[in-house]
């Protein structure tokens, strides 16, 4: 593809949904004849009006998605530098592992006496997972790494019920992902925000003032929200335990320490690990995906119900009867072929394959700075970024009146996905860049040259930015109104 030339996707161009190629009594699938009595269905359960489905036939199901795909970009499209979010291309090893027909064709409501290797696979995860973070016990069940925070906070809030303390605050860095105050609101806590000082790191004093017997824990991801390490997160974790409370990992980042150095040993009680971040599952937009939450043994016993038990035998089964479990997060036992994703991921790495992964993470967001830096520098430069690093597009900004936005959406033209923009919200014009450990040095430098191209037309010929992007099937989107005014479904009556 040429780049900046307007894509064309294959075959023509409906434009329309799946709805506007409906035709009354089209199907895609034709029944065998029954061969079984028929048996009507009586009238209080048949419906009365057509369902408003899309009658359509196989091709036109087939040829309209994948058109959708043609104009979708994805890590199998290209480098997807989305900082915090971490879409990194996944091996698809871990694919082929999940579609293995032994577990494909389980059911969650078989016997466990049938179901002993993939209960196995499960407990082996569980111990990898603890050994990593070092916890003590892990839940598979929550289905996000937010469904993962509200599961923490929910074992937090409990914790501190059974010791009769009605603490009522979490404390939540500056910098933090959106997902985390909204955990808190949603376990019942009032968010109290802790400043980051002029390192981009959690501020210790202002923390210290902060810590009273009303707070219940704090909630920190580490590295942070900037891609920068707490140097002082034994100090940190310490504070807050001495106030009686807990600290909680967010485990979004921890591609960046696996195999390095681990929450648990930083001082953090409870964690969740976002498996599609670190363990090649795919992203799931809140689920179905998978947020394993790890937990140190003073808080085993709120764990969400059921918990993995292996007998003395080396049976395996499930512990139903746990009078303090904070109950269940999610029907059956999780997001089971998410969990063997994880699970392929791993093992194949083992222990010194994981610890090259972050390393790799962490030299590919380096190495991408080193090459950008002098167009878009970084917005704390005193830190060694990790895995991911925050620039910023204020000098180019008060230069030639070019944003952030608008070399985003150059980026799109130049065929690369843009990086995160205005997030995290402590940094004027910001630009979060996430390589990731999967892309090549090819890769980097060729989005590196993009982000340089596009720095550089912002002072010879701006309308390039300020048009972009025109290769699209659509232009520069409202999106405050796309993300206030959502509208998913279609609506027959319409
Ligand atoms: C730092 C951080 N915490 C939490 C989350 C929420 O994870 P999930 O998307 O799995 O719900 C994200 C997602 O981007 C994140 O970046």
């Amino acid at each position: 593809m040429s780049r900046g030339a307007p894509i064309r996707t294959q075959g023509p161009d409906d434009g329309g949904t799946l709805m506007d190629r409906s035709v009354p009594d089209r199907r895609a699938f034709s029944f065998a004849p029954l061969d079984v009595p028929e048996v009507a269905v009586p009238p209080a359960l048949a419906r009365a009006a057509r369902a408003g489905l899309p009658e359509v036939a196989e091709f036109d199901l087939v040829r309209h998605y994948t058109r959708l795909s043609q104009e979708n970009y994805g890590t199998d499209t290209g480098a997807y530098p989305l900082g915090s979010c971490t879409m990194k291309y996944n091996p698809k090893m871990a694919e082929t592992v999940a579609g293995f027909p032994g577990f494909q064709r389980l059911h969650p409501l078989q016997p466990d006496s049938s179901v002993q290797g993939a209960l196995s696979m499960l407990w082996r995860l569980e111990e990898a997972l603890c050994a990593i973070t070092g916890m003590a016990r892990a839940t598979l069940q929550p289905p996000a790494g937010a469904c993962g925070e509200m599961t923490g906070l929910l074992i937090m809030r409990a914790y501190h019920r059974d010791r009769g303390e009605g603490r009522t605050k979490v404390l939540i860095p500056d910098a933090a992902h959106g997902t985390n105050p909204a955990s808190v609101r949603l376990a019942g806590f009032e968010v109290v925000p802790v400043p980051s000082d002029n390192r981009g790191l959690v501020d210790v004093t202002a923390l210290e003032g902060l810590v009273d017997e009303q707070v219940a824990g704090l909630m920190l991801t580490n590295p942070n929200t900037l891609g920068l390490f707490e140097e002082d997160i034994e100090r940190i974790t310490a504070l807050i335990h001495h106030a009686g409370g807990l600290v909680y990992y967010d485990g979004a980042n921890l591609n960046a320490i696996l195999g390095r150095c681990r929450p648990g040993d930083m001082g953090f009680d409870i964690v969740h690990i976002n498996t599609h971040k670190t363990f090649a599952t795919p992203h799931g937009g809140g689920g179905p995906g998978a947020g394993p939450v790890g937990v140190k043994e003073h808080l085993v016993d709120y764990l969400p119900s059921p918990v993995l038990r292996r007998d003395e035998d080396g049976t395996f089964g499930w512990d139903r009867d746990r009078p303090a479990s904070i109950g269940r997060l999610h029907g059956f036992n999780g997001n089971f072929a998410v969990l063997v994703r994880a699970y392929a991921y791993v093992f194949i790495h083992g222990a010194d394959g994981l610890k090259e992964v972050s390393e790799l993470a962490a030299l590919n967001a380096n190495y991408l700075l080193s090459l950008i830096r002098e167009d878009f520098p970084a917005a704390y430069p005193k830190g060694r970024p990790m895995h991911e690093f925050v620039a910023t597009a204020k000098p180019l900004k008060d230069a030639t009146g070019i944003r952030a936005m608008d070399v985003a959406k150059r980026l799109i033209d130049l065929g690369y996905h843009p990086t995160t923009v205005y997030f995290p919200l402590v940094v004027d014009e910001a630009m979060m860049v996430e390589p990731t450990e999967t892309e090549s040095k090819d890769t980097l430098e060729g989005f590196a040259a993009a982000l340089r191209q596009a720095a550089a037309e912002a002072r010879t010929t701006p309308e390039l930015l300020r048009d972009a992007p025109v290769t699209t099937p659509v232009r520069r989107l409202d999106e405050a109104r796309a993300a206030r005014r959502l509208k998913l479904r279609w609506d027959c009556r319409e």
